[in-house]
């Protein structure tokens, strides 16, 4: 990072400390806190996570940086705090919320996520884009993953940053996440360094279905693998091991894990069955996918099973894969 950019990580590093300090020894953070621990984070994990309090007021960001001697406008460059574009004057953009730090590539906290907790609207906040916030080439987590994620050589993709916050107090360490839903061409770029294998865990509702099977197809696009390890309807991980515990989500995660193909294979089946536009329409889209299935062996599993679900020809399945296209990896 740059001169200047260190500047706005001192920025971050400085506040995070004082809003865990709020949230894990004061009056302000009490209810925050107990909220918190209610939904099994523990102690131990807070703490570790550096997540904070920004008390419910108008200007403790403000008063806390400029009494410590930091300029307020890059304060404000940093996302830290508002601005008034009339007079300018400042104001705390996190007003009352739980601080979820952003940690980037090396492990220096650039942003936040913002959670309320007092069903204030929006549910989530984030830091705005700067120059050391940029949504389209952060991963959520990869500093502490990355270790796991390269013995692994897979890494396993998250919606919510609380969800992984969870699953970092099991076992599971090869977890990461977007910020939001978006997937760049950075973020591709990067997966690609790290390992062959993505497995996405999305929430199990529609928001969540959807943008899984359109990520899942464009990681596969771009030459990885691609496996989805499937949440039960309407739940998310967090609420997942919340309610059946650790061991049951490590077993999941060893065991449960379908290639993106056989699972989209599965998830278009029904609509198939009584409606023939969208059969051969739903052939088309798997045998587009297989072109993208390296392995063979793999792709081979992969033509059996469609050709058993949809009780047609490995034939006319394999005829209607498409060659290869060049330029992949
Ligand atoms: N998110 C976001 N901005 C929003 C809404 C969501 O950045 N306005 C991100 C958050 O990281 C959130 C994730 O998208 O965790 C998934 O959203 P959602 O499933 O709606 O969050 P919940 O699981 O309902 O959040 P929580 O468990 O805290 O109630
Ligand atoms: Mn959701
Ligand atoms: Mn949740
Ligand atoms: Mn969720
Ligand atoms: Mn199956």
């Amino acid at each position: 990072a740059s001169d200047s950019e260190m500047q706005l990580i001192k920025i971050h590093e400085y506040m995070t400390d004082l809003y865990h300090h709020i949230l894990m020894h004061t009056n302000e953070g009490e209810s925050a806190l107990k909220y918190l621990e209610d939904r099994g984070f523990t102690p131990d994990i807070i703490r570790k996570e550096k997540i904070g309090i920004a008390p419910d007021m108008r200007d403790f960001t403000k008063n806390a940086l400029s009494d410590k001697g930091f300029s307020l406008e890059l304060a404000f460059q940093a996302g830290i705090i508002s601005r008034n574009e009339e007079n300018f004057s400042y104001y705390d953009r996190f007003n009352g919320r739980i601080m979820i730090p952003i940690r980037n590539h090396q492990g220096y906290i650039v942003g936040y996520t913002a959670r309320s907790v007092d069903g204030r609207e929006p549910k989530y906040l984030n830091t705005p884009e700067t120059s050391i916030f940029q949504k389209r080439r952060l991963l959520y987590n990869l500093s502490d993953a990355r270790k796991d994620i390269r013995k692994q050589d897979e890494v396993i993709l998250m919606e919510g940053h609380l969800d992984i916050v969870k699953v970092k107090m099991t076992s599971v360490g090869n977890v990461i996440g977007l910020m939001g839903t978006a997937l760049s061409e950075q973020h591709i770029q990067s997966l690609h360094r790290l390992a062959s294998n993505v497995t996405l865990m999305f929430d199990g509702d529609d928001a969540g279905q959807n943008a899984q099977l359109s990520l899942g197809s464009n990681l596969l696009e771009a030459g990885l693998n691609v496996y989805i390890a499937a949440m039960p309807k309407g739940m998310d991980p967090d609420e997942y091991i919340e309610k059946n515990g650790k061991e049951a989500f490590e077993n999941l995660v060893k065991n449960e894990k379908r290639h993106y193909v056989h699972f989209k294979a599965e998830s278009l089946l029904k609509e198939s069955m009584n409606n023939d536009m969208a059969f051969s329409n739903n052939i088309r889209t798997l045998t587009e996918h297989l072109k993208y299935v390296k392995d063979q062996v793999t792709k081979d599993r992969l033509i059996q099973h469609i050709s058993q679900l949809y009780k047609i020809d490995r034939q006319s399945i394999e005829q209607n894969v498409p060659a290869p296209a060049s330029g992949y990896t």
